[in-house]
This record gives C-alpha cells, sequence and structure tokens, in this order.
C-alpha cells in the first residue's frame, strides 16, 4: 500500500525524543507508521516500540512499514484513550518517550471514499475507525440547526457558522445531504470565498470530523495519562494542526508543569501540588523548508515536556 503521507517535524520529533538505544518508546497515533520507523530505526534489540491507531488502513500499512526493523514492534488498533489498558495487556510498565502527531494523514484525506475531503466528491463518512457508527452523514443529516451551528462555530472557528448551519437544514428538508461534494456545494453557495482563507468549506469539514471522532474531549485525559506512563526523565512530544488541539496541549501541560496552586493569598502552601513535568522550551515550528515540500506541516506546533522525578518534585 502506498500512504503516501510525509512525516511532519521528523528531525525535531526525533530530537524532542531522545531516543536511546535500549530504549521503550509509544507513538499513539502511528498512521504508516513514519515516525515510528525513524524512532525504531535507532532502537537495538533490546529496544521496543508500541504503536497505537485506530484506523485498519494505517495499521496494514505501518505492519508492513515496521516488519524490517531490530527492535521488538507490537502494533494495536485502539483508540489512545485506552492506551493505559493498551500498555497493560502488553506487559509494558514505564516509557522513555511518547508521541502524538495528531490529526488525520494524508492517506485519509488523499483516499476519496474515506469522506473527508471537500475536494473529492464520495459518501459523507470521516470516520478514522470505521468500527465506530456515528459518521459525518449522521451528523450533517439528524443534528439540529442550534446544534450543528455550534459545531461549526466550536471545532471549526467557522464566523458564518449559523447561515451555514440554516442552510445545511434547508436543503435536507428536500432530501438528505448524501456526499462530500454536495455539502461543501452548499458552503460555497452560502459563504463568500475570501482571497487567502482558502477553500471555503475547510473550516466545516475540519469541524464535522472533529465531532464524528470525538478529537477534542479525548484529548487531555489521554495527554495525562501519557504522562503517567512516562520514567523519569522520559519525553511527551505532541504535535497538533489547529489552534483548538494546541491550547488543549498547552493548558494540560501548563497543568502538569504546576507547582503549588493554592490561592495568592494563604501564607504557605497546603495544597502540596508537585509538578510532574517540566516543559521543554516553548512550542517549536517547522521550518520554512519543511511547509515549502509538504504544506500539511504548514499550520503543524510541536510541545514537549520532560517527567520529574521524585528529588524535583
Ligand atoms: C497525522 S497521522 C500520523 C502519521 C504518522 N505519525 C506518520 O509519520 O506516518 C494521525 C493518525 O492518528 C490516528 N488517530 C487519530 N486520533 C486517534 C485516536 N484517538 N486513537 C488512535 N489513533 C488516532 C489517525 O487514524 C491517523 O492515522
Ligand atoms: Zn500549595
Amino acid at each position: 500500500m502506498n500512504f503516501g503521507h510525509v512525516s511532519v517535524m521528523l528531525g525535531e520529533v526525533l530530537d524532542a525524543l531522545d531516543v536511546k538505544a535500549h530504549g521503550k518508546y509509544l507513538d499513539c497515533t502511528l498512521g504508516g507508521g513514519g515516525h515510528a520507523k525513524a524512532i525504531a530505526q535507532r532502537l537495538d534489540g533490546d529496544g521496543l516500540i508500541v504503536g497505537i491507531d485506530r484506523d485498519d488502513d494505517a495499521i496494514h500499512a505501518a505492519e508492513e512499514n515496521l516488519s524490517d526493523v531490530t527492535c521488538t514492534v507490537k502494533i494495536v488498533r485502539g483508540n489512545f484513550t485506552e492506551l493505559d489498558k493498551i500498555l497493560d495487556d502488553l506487559n509494558v510498565d514505564k516509557l522513555d518517550g511518547i508521541l502524538f502527531d495528531l490529526g488525520v494523514s494524508s492517506h485519509q484525506i488523499d483516499t476519496a471514499s474515506r469522506g473527508f475531503s471537500y475536494m473529492k466528491d464520495s459518501p459523507l463518512d470521516m470516520r478514522m475507525d470505521r468500527r465506530q457508527s456515528l459518521t459525518a452523514f449522521d451528523v450533517v443529516n439528524t443534528y439540529d440547526e442550534a446544534r450543528l451551528a455550534k459545531i461549526f462555530h466550536d471545532y471549526g472557528e467557522e464566523r458564518f457558522s449559523k447561515r451555514i448551519a440554516a442552510a445545511v437544514c434547508r436543503t435536507r428538508k428536500t432530501s438528505p445531504i448524501e456526499t462530500t461534494g454536495q455539502l461543501a456545494r452548499i458552503i460555497e453557495q452560502t459563504v463568500p470565498r475570501t482571497k487567502n482563507g482558502g477553500h471555503p468549506a475547510k473550516r466545516v469539514f475540519q469541524a464535522v470530523r472533529i465531532e464524528v471522532n470525538g478529537e477534542l474531549e479525548i484529548l487531555s485525559d489521554a495527554l495525562k495519562s501519557a504522562i503517567g506512563r512516562l520514567k523519569v526523565g522520559g519525553r511527551l512530544a505532541v504535535i497538533t494542526f489547529h489552534s483548538l488541539e494546541d491550547r488543549i496541549v498547552k493548558d494540560t501541560f501548563k497543568r502538569a508543569a504546576q507547582g503549588c496552586i493554592c490561592p495568592k493569598n494563604f501564607p504557605v502552601c497546603v495544597c502540596n501540588h508537585k509538578p510532574e513535568v517540566k516543559l521543554c522550551g516553548k512550542a517549536q515550528l517547522p521550518t520554512p523548508d519543511e511547509v515549502n515540500g509538504n504544506s500539511r506541516a504548514s499550520s503543524a506546533k510541536l510541545r514537549v515536556v520532560e517527567k520529574l522525578g521524585g528529588a524535583s518534585q
């Protein structure tokens, strides 16, 4: 299978994770295994890489891609919300490094039948895990107008959310909206095309995708579980692709890195709250060269934390 996905900020991720030859690593968003393979190639026979993805296409591509490495490879189809259970089942305890490279892969976007793209006409689907029942068709055709407007606004930061929701509900009264092409046309006819804002359907498609896959509500807890699985000195690296995701990562990391959380007017600390991690610098962006070669990298941001040990807590 040609997975056609170029791994974003690969060099920066390898530096951030500071890969050790005999270390244990977890890739929570395996995709075709681009990042995972680069990590695995730095591991020896004692090293381990665990990869999780909820998409069966990704699992097959990664199994093939990682078939020739020296280290132990464990690949599991599942949601990264279950990372504790997945690691327990594999008898893996603490890890040296964990990666989340969030969002969708180029393979998912470029495969028309997956129904993620406003550039291709196909049934509205957008499920990363095709075992789940909720699809983009269900969201677009069954959610009421107010709920749609809220999703377009909150998950797509769409200025014309109400107008688009109204147009969707008007259209579907006659017959269901079956395809990505139909939805894209409704949006094109409803909102003005801006010069630099990209395709007018981009934000609504992002919003529907986030809703179908529950992408935002699971993120903070999954990051907390990941921090809990790090060895002292282990690193967690997260790549996001839009501001909504990045805000959740930033806030979760900030809270985990916080010491005392007592109100400012308390003379002494009574909360005994200890920081679990330290922030490894600010968010990193891809180089202009990378963005020139891979437009998908243009909105990427990498944030990294390191697990603190007993003495520092
Ligand atoms: C950007 S791609 C990863 C690409 C990969 N890092 C590479 O270099 O080839 C994101 C992947 O994460 C998966 N994914 C997204 N959310 C997930 C979740 N909650 N649980 C498991 N996998 C998820 C998607 O199915 C997709 O394959
Ligand atoms: Zn305190």
